[in-house]
């Protein structure tokens, strides 16, 4: 019998994994970083039209090839603001957060996520989180600046109360390029 052949998923594809492992129909996910979309129609595929999924980026081109990408839709509500200020937007408790960080494929490599606001942006994430819910972090550290703020955010990560928060992190470690990493948060109580 032939064997599948099956490597070990891209961390943007174990973000996926991990979240699909606790996310639901009808629940309330975030997508932190919309870029082209292709998170936030992972999460709307798996909330359906019961769930609600609110998504921020802070360039125009973004939000509008994402509207294009996902057509008119009443469950998915995508903000032109800074993801620091999820919480002005967010009624009660999230499912899962996803964070794609460094800069829009296909645009301007100068718009940048940055350490201040994917912290505070980070911080107001895990303060929305439901138990057993999820945080995905994909962090690149191959542009001027992914390095630093993809320290600072394992820094973040490892500092949360172990009682509260569990916190992986996934990496193909014999890589000898910059590949980017996944860390990923979970509430436990
Ligand atoms: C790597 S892309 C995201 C890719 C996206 N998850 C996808 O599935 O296509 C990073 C995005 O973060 C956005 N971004 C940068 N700073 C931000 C901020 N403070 N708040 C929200 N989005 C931000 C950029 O504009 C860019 O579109």
């Amino acid at each position: 019998m032939t064997r599948p052949t099956r490597r070990f998923p891209r961390p943007t594809a174990m973000a996926h994994l991990l979240v699909s492992d606790v996310v639901r129909e009808g629940d309330t996910v975030v997508d932190a970083t919309i870029g082209n979309g292709h998170d936030t129609l992972f999460l709307k595929r798996l909330v359906g039209s019961s769930g609600e999924v609110i998504g921020f980026d802070i360039q125009d081109q973004a939000i509008a090839q994402t509207r294009d990408r996902l057509g008119e839709n009443n469950a998915v509500h995508l903000h032109l603001d800074s993801h620091e200020n999820m919480s002005s937007y967010l009624d009660g408790e999230v499912n899962a957060v996803m964070f794609n960080l460094g800069y829009l494929p296909g645009g301007d490599q100068t718009v940048i996520t940055i350490p201040e606001s994917t912290l505070a942006a980070l911080k107001a994430a895990s303060e929305h989180l439901a138990i057993n819910g999820v945080i995905t972090i994909v962090a690149y550290i191959g542009h001027e600046g992914g390095s630093d703020e993809a320290l600072k955010v394992d820094q973040w990560a490892e500092a949360l109360c172990p009682d509260h928060f569990s916190v992986i992190r996934y990496e193909f470690s014999n890589r000898k390029n910059k590949a980017p990493y996944l860390i990923g948060i979970q509430r436990l109580a």
